[in-house]
């Protein structure tokens, strides 16, 4: 991490979002420790951190008291991180309260589900104001400042200002990690106005689909009258770029774990344990927007409409639990045991159990193992931002070839359309064809349709290796092959240096 003392010439680069990297844990000793963050949010950055130099600013997860900040601070800069501390409530207000139970069921197309509450709202402003004092008090004059996600959506037009208070001046770009919804959805957010205006304060707002784009346009023209010429707004007298950055993963990560001793015995001794069974992975956090009930009355269906699968397929879902202090989210767990187990008494025997289910965060050579030993994989939200599970699969398939079913109101089913298998869903027999059809599915086919997902991904999402990077230059065609290949965050830098 770059220090405020030892600050370098020149621009630097800003990371802000709620969620850190790592969080932070008390140990019972007194002392703090922490872990990696689980979610896309974080795991889209985790290339760019190992290309490119910048402090990531996010809220700490806990209440720190006073006298502990600074040791939080020293342990948290070892990962790049900056923490902004918030009391208890307000973390509560902001980060429950308002971000996850107003903004994110609109934003996911379920605003019957919101309680809104003026205190929600206030502590969603207040948070964004230390946010904008804190970045704009550690920035300096020409950096470039990059906003992530629905936490932070005021920070644009609060940090601009706080930034012009003390005489400087930065770029602002902001990345929505959540779908944005149709006009119509989004109008019955009761601060809609506010936090569009907060947003049109960046240079920049990258999405993750054109859909999204034109949604958030059609937006801002029906409830601010703002004017949109070619991707570019005109609002207060200032242009504000709008645009689609397709998000990516770090696929060497993965490669690099697939070629260790520790996940190849893993791989073994999946292949062991389920010598002759189909495997079905699904990988979520415990949200309602993955569709985790859907999933498994889809598997149930399978089960009920095609006998001749009851013993040779099984379900591993791993529900990494998520915003547990949320009822909907509490509610959902509740469900979704209920549910795991009545399949399972159903369609069980002492040596048969169709659903495996594992409420908790897995390490990530065991993730990669799961991936890789997996027959197909089962995604099913009913809204997602992107869905990088998708992705992360399918570059752990070089050997399987393994199929990729994918709900249809998932971002990356726009770009793996070709691919992938997919489906409404709120069907079950849709879900449970899928699985037929991919159960079935010849290995040419298999072949055919993992090569399609993973030419996506390498002409999308993938950094160049080093020494291709060289080659390149020296063959002077950087240009061309750099824009087919570039990390979707060198992309969104690029263009909001360009602004
Ligand atoms: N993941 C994780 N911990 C786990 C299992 C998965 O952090 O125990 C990661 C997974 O590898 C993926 C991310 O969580 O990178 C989930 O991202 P996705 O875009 O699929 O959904 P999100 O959680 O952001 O809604
Ligand atoms: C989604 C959101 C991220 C969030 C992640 C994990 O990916 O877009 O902003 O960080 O979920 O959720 P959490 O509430 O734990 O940060």
């Amino acid at each position: 991490m770059t220090s405020e003392k030892t600050k370098k010439p020149g621009p630097e680069l800003l990371v802000v979002s709620n969620r850190l990297p790592v969080g932070i844990k008390r140990k019972d000793d007194g002392n703090y420790e922490t872990s990696v963050s689980s979610g896309g949010l974080v795991s889209s950055l985790s290339g760019l951190s190992e290309n490119v130099t910048f402090q990531w600013f996010g809220w700490t997860g806990i209440e720190i008291p006073d006298d502990e900040k600074e040791g939080v601070k020293k342990l948290l800069a070892k990962d790049n991180a900056v923490p902004v501390f918030f009391n208890k409530q307000l973390a509560e207000d902001h980060y429950n309260g308002f971000a996850n139970s107003i903004l994110w069921p609109v934003l996911h197309y379920q605003p019957g589900v919101l309680h809104f509450d003026e205190t929600y709202w206030e502590a969603y402003s207040k948070v964004n104001q230390i946010f904008a004092a804190q970045v704009a008090e550690s920035a300096s004059d020409g950096d470039i400042i990059w906003i992530h996600d629905y936490h932070l959506m005021l920070l644009p037009k609060l940090l601009r200002t706080e930034l012009k208070n003390r005489g400087k001046s930065a770029k602002i770009g902001f990345s929505l990690h959540t779908p944005f919804p149709v006009a119509e959805i989004y109008r019955t957010l009761p601060t809609s106005h506010e936090v569009l205006d907060g947003l049109l304060y960046a240079d920049l707002i990258g999405f993750h689909t054109e859909d999204y784009v034109q949604h958030f346009v059609q937006s801002c023209q029906t409830i601010l009258s703002v004017p949109c010429e070619d991707h570019k707004l005109r609002y207060k007298d200032r242009d504000v770029h709008v645009g689609k950055f397709v998000v990516g993963i770090n696929p060497e990560r993965f490669q690099e774990a697939l070629a260790s001793d520790q996940v190849r015995n893993r791989i073994a001794e999946f292949n062991k344990k389920y010598e002759n069974v189909i495997r079905v992975v699904g990988v979520d956090r415990l949200d309602y927007i993955k569709g985790l009930p859907l999933k498994l009355r889809g598997f149930e269906c399978l089960l009920r409409e095609h006998p001749d699968m009851v013993g040779k397929i099984v379900l591993i879902q791993i529900a990494v639990p998520s915003r547990e202090d949320v009822p909907e989210y509490q509610e959902l767990q509740t469900e979704i045991q209920t549910t795991v187990g009545e399949i399972n008494g159903k369609y069980g025997t002492p040596d048969y159990v169709p659903i495996v289910y594992v409420h908790k965060s897995i390490p990530f050579e065991e993730l990669t193992a799961l991936y890789a030993a997996s027959d197909i994989c089962l995604l099913t939200s009913t809204r997602d931002g992107m869905n990088l599970v998708a992705a992360e699969y399918t570059v752990c398939q070089d050997e399987r070839n393994g199929v990729l079913l994918l709900s249809e109101f998932a971002g990356t089913s726009t770009y793996f359309y070709e691919g992938s298998i997919q489906f409404n869903p709120l069907n079950a027999h849709e879900i449970s064809d899928a699985l037929y059809t991919a159960a079935k599915m010849d290995t040419k086919e298999r072949v055919e349709q993992h090569k399609n997902l993973m030419e996506f991904i390498h002409n999308h999402t993938r950094l160049m290796p080093p020494t291709l990077l060289l080659r390149t230059f020296i063959f002077k065609f950087a240009n061309q092959v750099i824009s087919n290949s570039t990390h979707w965050g060198k992309s969104f830098i690029d263009a909001l240096s360009a602004c």
